[in-house]
């Protein structure tokens, strides 16, 4: 009795310590098997693992999945997407000679990848239409599509099954956003699958911002009104930079005279010669002055005594 206390958790732990894991597999796309072993933490072992189709010889993993240099899992290309109506078997190999086989049925465990290039058009003046692509390889009805939509803000909308890439939604209201996304599986006239893709990446439908006329008047006269007012400020300060308070020239000229007898001659230091030789050509036009108003006429000037 106390032996038998000792010995079975000892016995159980034993147990523990060769548990290896079983390996998980799922058909990606129709085109490869993705098989894994491990979740989460490292495994105990560098496993090796070997897989055959139906009758076929097993043969060893052609790409592993590894994490820290561990062997965690394998993708097994298919040759046709007929493959996964066939067995899988596998080998996860601890030792040379020592391995866990099991036997998987993966008809309906396929994975499709998600559409692509959703494209939205508006036909028409209220019907959206939404074209979408896949890469799925095998015949085009043995997909199915399914949309779900969302008029924003309500919650989103699921489409029924469709086996064309194209879905139409009537009646749609211009001025709100629509957000579509479509998911593929296989069809049931093909096996189906228990799994969807994930949903494609989103496509919105935004409706054209109509730009409200109010406040783009609100918007122009306050402009409007700034440049003005800047305008004005700036006139102003010109108007002071430009015209100082200029000081009277009459009376400083006043001064002159009386300070040399009304003698210009003598306060402009004129010498004799240059004096005469003003004189003798004073008939010719010596200088051209322009006057607003006056159309820039030729002007005798004259120095000395007329
Ligand atoms: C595992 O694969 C290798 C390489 O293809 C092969 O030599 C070996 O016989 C396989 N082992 C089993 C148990 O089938
Ligand atoms: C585990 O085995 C793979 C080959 O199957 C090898 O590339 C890898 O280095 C090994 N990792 C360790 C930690 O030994
Ligand atoms: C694996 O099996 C073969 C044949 O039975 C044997 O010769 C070999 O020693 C074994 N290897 C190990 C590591 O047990
Ligand atoms: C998406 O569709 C457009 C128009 O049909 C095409 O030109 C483009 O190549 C497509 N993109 C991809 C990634 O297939
Ligand atoms: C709307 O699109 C469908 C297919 O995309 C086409 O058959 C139909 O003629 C179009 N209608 C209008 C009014 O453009
Ligand atoms: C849609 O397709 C999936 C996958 O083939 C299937 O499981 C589901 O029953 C279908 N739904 C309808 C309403 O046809």
């Amino acid at each position: 009795m106390f032996l038998t206390c000792l010995v079975l958790p000892l016995l159980s732990l034993a147990t523990t310590a060769t548990e290896h894991p079983s390996v998980k597999c799922i058909i990606i796309n129709l085109e490869y098997v993705h098989c894994t072993w491990t979740a989460q933490s490292l495994p105990a072992y560098n496993y090796t693992f070997n897989s055959s189709l139906q009758d076929e010889p097993h043969t060893e993993c052609p790409r592993y999945l590894q994490r820290h240099g561990y062997n965690i899992g394998c993708l097994v290309p298919l040759q046709s997407p007929e493959d996964r109506f066939g067995e899988f078997s596998t080998s996860l190999f601890y030792d040379v000679n020592s391995s866990v086989s099991l036997t998987h049925k993966l008809r309906m465990s396929v994975k499709l990848n998600p559409p692509y290039n959703l494209t939205l058009t508006l036909n028409g003046s209220s019907e959206l239409w939404l074209h979408w692509e896949y890469n799925a390889p095998g015949r085009s009805r043995c997909i199915v599509s399914q949309v779900r939509y969302k008029k924003m803000p309500s919650e989103w909308q699921l489409s029924p099954n469709v086996t064309v890439t194209s879905f139409s939604l009537p009646e749609v209201s211009g001025d709100v956003e629509y957000t579509f996304q479509v998911r593929l599986s296989v069809h049931d006239l093909c096996g189906s699958s228990l799994f969807w893709s994930d949903w494609s990446e989103p496509a919105s439908f935004k409706p054209k911002k109509r730009f409200p006329l109010g406040l783009l008047f609100v918007i122009f006269a306050t402009t409007l009104l700034i440049a003005l007012a800047i305008l004005l400020c700036y006139c102003e300060r010109i108007k002071v930079i430009l015209l100082p308070a200029v000081p009277s020239p009459s009376k400083n000229l006043q001064d002159l005279f009386s300070r040399y007898d009304s003698n210009t001659e003598s306060w402009a230091h004129i010498s004799r010669d240059l004096k005469e030789a003003f004189e003798t050509g004073n008939a010719e036009p010596r200088c051209v002055l322009c006057k607003a108003g006056d159309c820039c006429k030729p002007v005798s000037v004259q120095l000395g005594p007329p």
